[in-house]
């Protein structure tokens, strides 16, 4: 089951992950990746130095610090270009995300849109992709109990989800 809510996605209190858009370096940066990293306080920043990047469509998980969830998953949305390989992976980016959080006993998590602002990827499409990748993942496991919210920051991207 998805849950869709219209929000700042540091600011949720009963989840025990959020996802973070961030890029390759993990080391920050602005819109959702900078909230979160000034939400958490610096042993985040710390944390993320000792993973040395992230590739494209993967994840890593660092812990929630100042943030009111136990941990973050770390992951790295294409920079949109019209490849086919965007769409791959920006699945992947959801689909790694649901299987880290499984490895690590996540029972319920948040998601921001991945990609869809300074990387440009188009709403409707990743829109999309995002539902498809987590409705497979849910389905592709459906043993596991998990609570999957999508978290929009604006009125727009909250009427793109309905
Ligand atoms: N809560 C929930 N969603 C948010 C928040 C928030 N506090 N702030 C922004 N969004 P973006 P990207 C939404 O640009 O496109 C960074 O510099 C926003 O409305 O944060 O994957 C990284 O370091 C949009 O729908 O991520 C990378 O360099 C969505 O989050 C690069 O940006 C994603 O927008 C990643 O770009």
């Amino acid at each position: 089951m998805i849950r869709f809510i219209k929000g700042d996605i540091t600011k949720i209190t009963d989840v025990d992950a959020i996802v973070n858009a961030a890029n390759r370096t993990l080391l920050g940066g602005g819109g959702v990746d900078g909230a979160i990293h000034r939400a958490a306080g610096k042993g985040l920043r710390v944390e993320c130095f000792k993973l040395h990047g992230c590739k494209t469509g993967n994840a890593k998980i660092t812990k929630g610090y100042n943030l009111p969830c136990k941990y973050v998953i770390h992951t790295v949305g294409p920079i949109y270009s019209g490849a086919e390989s965007d769409e791959t992976d920006l699945y992947n980016c959801y689909y790694n995300s649901l299987l880290l959080a499984k490895e690590n006993d996540v029972h319920s998590i948040a998601f921001p849109g991945i990609s869809t602002g300074v990387y440009g990827y188009p709403k409707e499409a990743a829109a999309k992709t995002a539902l498809n990748a987590i409705n497979t993942w849910l389905s592709d496991n459906s043993d596991y109990d998990i609570k999957v919210t999508k978290v929009n920051f604006s009125q727009n991207d909250y009427e793109v989800y309905q």
